[in-house]
């Protein structure tokens, strides 16, 4: 099949690799020159394990295209994909549509045949009747359908999600559009993926359903470990005690710093303004957005109490400044409010981040960026791990004693373990465990 799709950010790159491997023809459109020449050159706009690779192969095999032209891209497409970013609208929160909206109109002045219109980009309930309508206008006579395909990608493993999903969610009641969504995604029956159909506003609002649920769930273990630091318990066991439930499930129960990145922060959010748009709020959201907020906020309290209650003057080796392993996303990443109290408290910063340090100047200044790990603790007064990177997880504990002006070592993420820490002779404090 011929796939066009419209925005080379995150989700546009890597779902159009992955179609492409999958043997279709892609072309991605992109208004960006700098980044289609760029990514003619096989230069990643965003760090993605793998994602380099992939691109260079269906180039060279001649199945992947990039292009800032949309006219033949969209005019020869089975399938014109919208994956361009939904921003918070600033001042309310709402998803802001204008750039979904934008792609529609220049859609409908392109499509030629039956062509199906699928949206990718995370969008409120009701978008895609706005888009069909938009398309319905300016062309009356055009044959179509607008579908709704939401991604469950995570960064960081978001190839392994889109070829290995738990599931495809289509949302459209076009039998013809049904047929073709099938053909797109049939390597994935092999490893028999589910496949769900459901009408449009059902897809649009599954998508946010998920993100909100799993937002709910590490908030709630969040708040769990707040209570084991409280009573003297464990968090990760109470994780592995309630996550062996088959009702409940292991995953997205890591307690830490808060959840940030560029989907939940933003996703429930709008979940929360379109449920109350229709007066019927989602109270559990709204009250996870406000803890969470108030937790990443909170964390800079917890080092300086780790420190002795006054970090003035005193050097902390911070690493990890990306909202999560394995991306170079600063996107509300706890790092960002974090890193500027400490400060604001007098703390001297010396940061490490194996990925987000350049996109971390562009957000935080007035804190030294080093070249790795060790430099960062070298004469420090505390190591503070604020994201779980792996080569975080197995660093030279003698040498860090030894670099470490003192012993202190806040752990975010949870990632040593308390005993083994203590038997080094380590001040060491993590999330909802017993030191
Ligand atoms: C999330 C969803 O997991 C994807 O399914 C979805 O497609 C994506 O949003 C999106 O809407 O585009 P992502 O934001 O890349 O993906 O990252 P996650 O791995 O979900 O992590 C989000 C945040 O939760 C991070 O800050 C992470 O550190 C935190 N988290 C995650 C925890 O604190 N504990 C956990 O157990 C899991």
């Amino acid at each position: 099949m011929r796939v066009a799709m419209i925005g080379t950010g995150y989700v546009g790159l890597v779902s159009g690799a992955c179609f492409a491997d999958f043997g279709h023809v892609v072309t991605c459109v992109d208004k960006d020159a700098s980044k289609i020449d760029r990514l003619h050159k096989n230069i990643m706009p965003i760090y993605e394990p793998g994602l380099d690779a992939l691109v260079e192969q269906n180039v060279r095999e001649e199945r992947l295209f990039f292009t800032t032209d949309a006219k033949e891209a969209i005019a020869d497409a089975d399938a014109v994909f919208i994956a361009v970013g939904t921003p918070s609208r600033r001042g309310d929160g709402h998803a802001d549509l204008s750039y979904v909206y934008a792609a529609a109109e220049e859609i409908a002045e392109l499509i030629d045949g039956f062509t199906m219109i699928v949206t990718k980009s995370t969008v409120p309930v009701g978008t895609g009747d706005e888009v069909e309508e938009i398309i319905r206008k300016k062309r009356p006579d055009a044959d179509f359908a607008v579908v709704s395909n939401p991604e469950f990608l995570r960064e960081g493993a978001a190839i392994k999600d889109f070829k290995i999903p738990d599931r495809v969610v289509v949302g459209t009641d076009s039998e013809r559009a049904r047929e073709l969504m099938r053909e797109l995604y049939r390597p994935l029956f092999l490893n028999e993926t589910p496949i769900l159909f459901t009408a449009r506003r059902t897809s649009e609002l599954i998508k946010y359903a998920a993100n909100a649920f799993l937002a709910v769930k590490i908030t709630f273990i969040n708040e769990m470990a707040e209570l084991c630091e409280a009573v003297g318990a464990n968090v990760q066991e109470v994780s592995r005690g309630i996550g062996l439930d088959g009702r409940i499930g292991n995953k997205f129960l890591n307690a830490g710093p808060g959840y940030g990145g560029s989907c939940f922060p933003k996703d429930t959010l709008a979940l929360t303004k379109t449920a109350n748009d229709h007066n019927t709020p989602v109270r559990i959201v709204d009250t996870v957005v406000e803890v969470n907020a108030a937790r990443k906020k909170a964390m800079a309290g917890k080092v300086i109490k780790a420190m002795g209650g006054d970090v003035s003057g005193k050097t902390i080796g911070v690493l990890g400044l990306a909202f999560k392993q394995n991306t170079d996303d600063m996107r509300d990443a706890p790092s960002l409010d974090i890193i500027p109290a400490l400060i604001e408290a007098g703390a001297i910063i010396k940061a490490f981040d194996p990925e987000a340090m350049e996109e971390a100047a562009k957000l935080m200044d007035g804190l030294n960026y080093v070249e790795n790990a060790y430099e960062a603790v070298d004469g420090a007064d505390a190591m503070v791990i604020l994201t779980e990177w792996d080569q975080f997880r197995a660093l030279d504990l003698d040498r860090i004693k030894e670099s470490l002006k003192s012993d202190i070592v806040v752990d975010l993420r949870n990632i040593y373990s308390p005993e083994d820490m203590a038997k080094r002779g380590f001040e060491y404090t993590s999330i909802g465990r017993p030191s």
